[in-house]
């Protein structure tokens, strides 16, 4: 008899296995971790309290519906609350989606520097990911629109964009959905929504209040420090819900998450003080890392983009910050292979990255 092993269906095995930002540095003990676009302020101490809290009933399971998260999250944003769907992280909201509008030979769009966690799930669809072009590292409406077929479910954008920063204005979003099939979904993904101080961005929250095809995505990784619990979530057109609701897996959102969470929105000095230390470091940061020679451009988000002069300089610079003790992200899988994301740190942290690169400048040829 000819022995074999269980084969994962067409295509899983292509997928390339997502890669998180590196946490250490062999023999040091303490690295600065700056790869991953966590909140350098931590979590709210009220978080915690109610993640303490949650130890005496961990042997319940979480509700299903997230009752009291909805609640919080509805009042917070303003939103109905019979629209809200929750994941574990952000993350599961896309994939949900993704397992709910595709088939095989089905396609998503997204812009080419885009998130990949949209991709991963869609591919495991069986679906395709059509990566349209991002001219000046920007997601173009009718670069998207090119690539639209009667295959594509899904487009999907992250507003503001990791890791270029770049981000869309409201208008090009209204665009977009005009000019999109009305069978056809947009999720507009706002991880670092509360980053943003432009007056050209605006949240699509009140857009796709009116629509029963957009969806908006928010999650408690970024503002709120809580990104090792995994909790996000999607406000949806109620149809979206209906059909998620089949098949999300009736515990999805942790228990420990939901009561942290709820705490989180509570507390609005922790909030407005991580808002703060992105909206004081972010142009800082620029400035000096563009006075040091290095190409930057225009963005916004808790990260700065460094743009090398190549792959391999931005290897290099990767490598030389590591001897320094910092860990930062090497975006070549974004395809910028000649660029570092740096995300915003403590006061000391954005310091020392100033002071790293300043040396990597002056042994530059
Ligand atoms: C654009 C974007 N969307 C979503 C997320 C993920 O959020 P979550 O932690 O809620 O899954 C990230 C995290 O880095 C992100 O950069």
């Amino acid at each position: 008899m000819t022995k074999t092993v269980p084969a994962p269906k067409a295509g899983i095995l292509d997928i390339a296995p997502y890669v998180g930002g590196k946490s250490k540095i062999e023999g040091v003990a303490e690295p600065i971790k700056l790869s991953s676009n966590e909140n350098a302020l931590g979590c709210s101490a009220l978080a915690i309290e109610a993640y303490e809290k949650a130890r005496e009933k961990l042997f319940r399971y979480p509700d299903g519906h997230a009752a009291p998260l909805r609640a919080a999250v509805a009042e917070y944003h303003g939103l109905e609350p019979e629209r809200l769907v929750f994941g574990n992280g952000s993350d599961e909201v896309f994939a949900l989606l993704n397992q709910v509008y595709l088939e095989a030979g089905d396609n998503i769009v997204t812009g080419e520097h885009g998130f990949l966690a949209y991709r991963i799930s869609a591919l495991a669809c069986q679906a395709e990911v059509k990566l349209a072009e991002e001219p000046d590292q920007r997601i173009s409406i009718d670069k998207l629109l090119e690539l639209v077929d009667d295959r594509t479910k899904i487009v999907y954008i992250s507003n503001p964009a990791n890791p270029t920063g770049t981000w869309n204005t409201p208008e090009e979003i209204a665009d977009l959905r005009a000019r999109l099939d009305p069978s056809i979904l947009l999720c507009i993904d706002e991880a670092y929504a509360e980053f943003v101080d432009e007056p050209t961005w605006e949240t699509a929250f009140p857009m796709a209040r009116g629509l029963n095809n957009m969806v908006v995505t928010r999650t408690f990784s970024k503002i709120h420090g809580l990104a090792g619990l995994r909790i996000g979530f999607g406000y949806c057109p109620v149809e979206v819900i209906a059909a998620i609701d089949r098949i999300r897996l009736p515990f999805n959102a942790n228990l420990p998450a939901q009561y942290a969470a709820v705490a989180a929105l509570q507390d609005k000095v922790h909030i407005e003080a991580s808002r703060q230390q992105v909206l004081n470091w972010q142009p800082r940061m620029r400035q000096a890392i563009a006075g040091l020679g290095f190409d930057i451009r225009k963005g916004t988000g808790n990260f700065v983009l460094v743009y090398f002069r190549d792959a391999e300089e931005a290897a290099r610079a990767n490598e030389f910050l590591m001897t320094q003790g910092l860990i930062v992200r090497h975006v070549a899988n974004y395809g910028l292979p000649q660029c570092l994301r740096i995300t915003i740190g403590k006061d000391e942290e954005n310091q020392a990255v100033i002071e790293a690169l300043g040396k990597f400048a002056a042994q530059r040829q």
